[in-house]
């Protein structure tokens, strides 16, 4: 898995992502989606390039970590309450991927971190991290286990039947746990 990056600068300005909230710009709604990258393709912990870490890391973490922030207090007002963190069964250590992709997997077990500790501070609301499935996406590939549209249904099936007490959990798309 993992598709090259196609000259997107992460941004981690804070401001940007915060007048970015209520304005449905592209790279808003792109974000909205859980956008994310695998830039160091294949990459191995012992071959990887620090600087394709760094931006994997800013586009994968701190872009959804700034989003939360701008968009917060929207959600808190929201009748679903629910903050729904794009990651990966890769970042998940107990699924024992093995070596590669290295860049990749450290920015989503970040991310599934950056999941734990948002479901901590704020109880009031539902903050999951979810996996879409190996999809038909330019990341996934052509030879992909699934359609988009597999993945997306099953996204939205698990998000509509969350509980309150599913909040700091990790879900594939089939509602299934997936371990950390
Ligand atoms: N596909 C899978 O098999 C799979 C499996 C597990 C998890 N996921 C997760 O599902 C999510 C969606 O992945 P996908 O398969 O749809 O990936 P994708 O086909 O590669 O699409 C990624 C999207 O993110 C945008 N993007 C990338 N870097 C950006 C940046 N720095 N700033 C703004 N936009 C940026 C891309 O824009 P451009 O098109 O303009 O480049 C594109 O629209 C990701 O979080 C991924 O990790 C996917």
């Amino acid at each position: 898995m993992g598709a090259a990056h196609r000259g997107h600068q992460p941004n981690s300005d804070p401001e940007h992502w915060r007048s970015s909230a209520g304005v449905r710009s592209p790279e808003t709604q792109a974000l909205c989606r859980g956008i994310s990258v695998a830039l160091g393709g294949a990459d191995t912990a012992f071959s990887m390039d620090g600087d394709v870490l760094q931006k994997t890391f800013v586009t994968n973490v701190v872009g959804p970590a700034y989003v939360s922030q701008a968009f917060v207090d929207r959600v808190e007002k929201s009748e679903k309450k629910t903050i729904v963190n794009i990651s990966s069964t890769v970042g998940s250590i107990a699924s024992d991927f093995g070596a590669a992709p290295a860049s990749y997997g450290i920015s989503k077990t970040a991310l599934n971190m950056l999941t734990y500790k948002q479901a901590k501070e704020k109880p009031d609301i539902t903050v999951i991290s979810m996996c879409p499935g190996w999809l038909q996406t330019d990341m996934g590939g052509q030879n992909a286990m699934h359609p988009v549209s597999v993945g997306v249904a099953g996204v939205l099936k698990t998000i509509s039947s969350l509980k309150s007490g599913d909040s700091g959990k990790f879900f594939n798309f089939q509602g299934e746990n997936v371990p950390w």
